[in-house]
């Protein structure tokens, strides 16, 4: 691709790529033109996620090369500065890349990018910017600028994930809207081999507004997919739980799928969903969502005041469920772990409460071969769910 080597910044309007653009009509959107706080908080999201994919990807002694791709990336640089999820995404290979791969005697897998908008104004100004901003270099793996249209991309996508030998794809879905998005895009980018991931962006004020007045068609078909019904749903919040649940019925047992949500100071509530064929890649994306927000275990609310602490209030939930479940029958730590990650809680949470309950002498615990049971100890990790997933059972008693 041709660039220029000036730097230059993006007017979403008039796509000049001149800061001071007075083309700008008042109808413009301000989020086409600055990076708002929401999708900062989005952007922190896919960068935190990036950075610990990265560095497990990067330390399982098998991949040799990691796909990102960006397929709504916008100009990766706004107005306001705000850097978008390309240039997040660099900045992370990049310092993956010195920080640890490039110190290492073993071969590491290689990062390719791809980046895609179908605006090409916005690919050039991308590329402009990272070539001034040295953010990528061949050593790292292949920068792949393009800009065609999602709905080709995604349809080609799957074919190429399912090829793959060691190598593994992180996509990410991050549209203006939902019009191009259907939930069939996501299972056919999981459906390769636990290969895949895939982050999903959506509206949902906007969505949930237009599923109770004037559905249009297109809204209609994606909800009618995922089998929901509108008129059974009080507000947004019962919403996300709808889609996710619709998402989860959709892509079926293999997969996973857990929410994050934003919520701006005009009640403007958005969603990231997470989808991954492999547990372990989703307990990390938990991890990471919990660290920016634990509030309720809903995601990121933001009103000014981000630090939200685990309060004993949100495990409440949890141990509802925990209860049911252990009342029935009793579960494995493997069926535990696994229960604990598909309700978006992490193992620590599910500790807690199984401490409590032990304490309160309620839980009856076996270990499989006889030994003593010690206090505290449920084997709720990864290691344990791999290599000795009937380690413990325990039931209520
Ligand atoms: C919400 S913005 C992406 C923001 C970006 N992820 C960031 O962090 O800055 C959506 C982008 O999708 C692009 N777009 C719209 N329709 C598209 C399509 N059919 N295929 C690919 N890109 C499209 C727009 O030009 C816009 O830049």
């Amino acid at each position: 691709m041709q660039t220029e080597t000036k730097s230059f910044l993006a007017c979403a309007t008039c796509h000049s790529r001149n800061v001071t653009c007075k083309l700008k009509p008042m109808s413009t959107k301000k989020s086409q033109i600055n990076l708002l706080n929401h999708s900062e908080a989005k952007v922190k999201l896919f960068g935190d996620y990036i950075q610990k994919y990265l560095n497990i990807i990067c330390n399982d002694k098998y991949t040799k090369s990691i796909h990102i791709f960006d397929l709504f990336c916008g100009p990766g640089i706004y107005e306001n500065k705000g850097e978008g999820s390309p240039v997040i995404a660099l900045r992370k290979i990049k310092k993956t890349f010195y920080h640890f791969i490039d110190k290492r005697p073993i071969k590491s897998p290689k990062i390719h990018c791809h980046f895609n908008d179908i605006d090409q104004e916005k690919i050039e100004i991308l590329d402009n910017h990272i070539k001034n901003k040295k953010l990528h270099y061949n050593n790292f793996g292949n920068l792949n600028l393009t800009n065609r249209d999602y709905i080709e991309l995604v349809n080609e996508l799957p074919t190429k994930f399912k090829a793959f030998k060691d190598e593994k794809a992180f996509v990410f879905i991050d549209p203006f809207g939902y019009k191009e998005i259907k939930a069939e895009h996501i299972l056919n980018l999981l459906n390769c081999n636990n290969k895949s991931e895939v982050l999903l962006w959506l509206p949902i004020q906007f969505m949930y507004r237009f599923s109770k007045a004037g559905t249009p068609d297109v809204l209609k078909s994606f909800n009618s997919q995922l089998n929901i019904n509108n008129d059974e749903l009080k507000n947004e919040w019962e919403y996300i739980s709808a889609l996710k649940e619709g998402f989860e019925n959709f892509i079926g047992e293999n997969y996973l799928v857990d929410s994050f949500t934003l919520e701006k100071e005009e009640n403007t509530i958005f969603c990231l969903f997470f989808f991954s064929s492999h547990i372990r890649g989703y307990e990390k994306m938990l991890e990471t969502k919990w660290n920016i927000d634990t509030e309720q275990g809903r995601g990121w609310k933001y009103d000014g005041n981000q630090a939200t602490l685990f309060s004993s209030l949100e495990t409440n939930k949890l141990e509802e469920f925990l209860i049911q479940i252990l009342k029935k029958n009793q579960k494995t730590n493997e069926e535990i772990f696994e229960y604990t990650l598909r309700k978006g809680f992490l193992p620590k949470h599910t500790t807690q409460i199984l401490k409590k309950l032990q304490t309160e002498n309620r839980l009856i615990l076996r270990k499989k071969d006889n030994t003593k049971v010690r206090k505290g100890a449920f084997y709720l990790n990864y290691k344990d769910y791999k290599d000795s997933f009937d380690k413990l059972t325990i039931k209520l008693k």
